[in-house]
């Protein structure tokens, strides 16, 4: 009788739609991770394994979704994390997931290898803060290799065009060991490229030690950068309590637990396993983000409930652009905002504050 219509209603329709269109090499670079893949499982089974513990008969009146990051109030605690080459997942790339994170009124983290120039991204960001719409955080992700000369002029790009805050993503010296990008080498269009960085060069197994990894930045790297720019300055992919505490000594900005979507280090734990220990270590002193397998509403409230102030998606978002550019990313933003204000809601939470790691089964007291 009717005719068939299959409504696209969460994550993983987009991921399904995202795999339908993109081609094996493409497919394999934005999903894949490192060697067997036991990174990336864990990140999203750490997550649905915490069970929630809602309160009932709460008072919600008055809730709000805002949170703190950087001493700034901001809509919601939801960022698009830094990936690279994005116009590779679609045409209109990184300026499709501005606009996007922006309508939605949440953050954007352009990644140091964009595929669209960093003013191009930035002014459509403010384009739609004038049109009234109350935006998300506009922040730079930068990788430390490399020629400090070029660096230093690559952040004073970043800061002329009125991004807020620099992210360096310290947990990728050399590449990880990615078999299933490897199968598909060479797989990438050649007119899409990194336009501010110069690709690494590829990391061969032999003579790592003696390439790439002589230019692996250190914290004398940190502190450089610190004394080159006005910006807060947010660490990614920290995820040692001792390393935490060496960044709370150099009055960072901010800290993101990450073990970069399991692209990296294959076989470290879940960054939901990950987070409370980091979250002990800085004792509320820095702003704590963390990213990695999140994919629902009840994973960002799970993440606050252990300590983050924010968290950052990646891949979900680059499915909704393969999917469906701009309008795919939004509706993706959307998902998880509204997700996440359903769990605040049955959770007992008129606002983010109000979530306490008692909120998790086994943590209740
Ligand atoms: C990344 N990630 C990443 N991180 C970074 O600091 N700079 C970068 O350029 C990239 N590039 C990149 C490309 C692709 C295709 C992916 C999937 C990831 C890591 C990213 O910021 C984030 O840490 C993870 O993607 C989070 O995990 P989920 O949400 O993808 O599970
Ligand atoms: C990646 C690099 C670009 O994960 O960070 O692909």
């Amino acid at each position: 009788m009717g005719q068939h219509v299959t409504h696209t209603v969460n994550l993983q329709d987009h991921e399904d739609a995202a795999r339908a269109v993109l081609d094996d090499g493409a497919w394999a670079y934005f999903s894949g991770g490192a060697a067997d893949e036991i990174t990336l499982g864990r990140n999203q089974q750490a997550w649905q394994q915490w069970a929630l513990a809602p309160r009932v008969l709460q008072n919600l009146r008055g809730g709000h979704t805002h949170c703190q990051l950087l001493g700034q109030t901001w809509p919601f605690p939801l960022l698009v994390a830094p990936m690279a080459l994005q116009r590779w997942a679609h045409p209109d790339g990184e300026a499709a997931m501005a606009l996007a994170a922006a309508s939605q009124q949440c953050g954007m983290v352009l990644s140091h290898q964009t595929s669209t120039d960093l003013h191009t991204v930035a002014q459509l960001t403010r384009q739609m803060a004038l049109q009234g719409t109350e935006r998300g955080p506009l922040w730079f992700q930068l990788y430390a290799h490399g020629d400090r000369g070029a660096l230093a002029e690559l952040v004073q790009q970043v800061e002329a065009a009125g991004y807020e805050a620099l992210v360096l993503t310290v947990d990728a010296p050399v590449s990880g060991a990615r078999d299933r990008e490897r199968r598909h080498a060479a797989a990438r269009p050649a007119h899409i490229h990194a336009v501010h960085a110069q690709p690494p060069a590829v990391a061969s197994a032999i003579g790592l030690c003696q390439g790439l990894a002589n230019s692996a930045p250190t914290w004398d790297d940190v502190t450089w950068l610190q004394s080159r720019t006005r910006l807060p300055i947010l660490l990614k992919g920290i995820t040692h309590p001792l390393d935490a505490k060496q960044a709370a000594q150099l009055a960072l900005a901010g800290l993101i637990v990450s073990n970069h979507g399991g692209r990296t280090l294959d076989t470290m734990p879940a960054t939901a396993e990950l987070l409370p220990r980091v979250a002990d270590a800085v004792q509320g002193e820095m702003t704590l983000l963390v990213d990695g397998g999140i994919r629902r509403g009840t994973d960002i409230f799970k993440a606050l409930a252990l300590g983050a102030d924010a968290v950052l998606v990646g891949r979900p978002c680059v499915y909704g652009l393969a999917h469906a550019g701009a309008q795919g990313v939004a509706h993706v933003l959307r998902l998880l905002r509204d997700e996440f204000e359903i769990a605040l809601a049955l959770s007992g939470c008129a606002t983010p504050e109000a979530i306490t790691r008692h909120h998790l089964f086994g943590n209740t007291p």
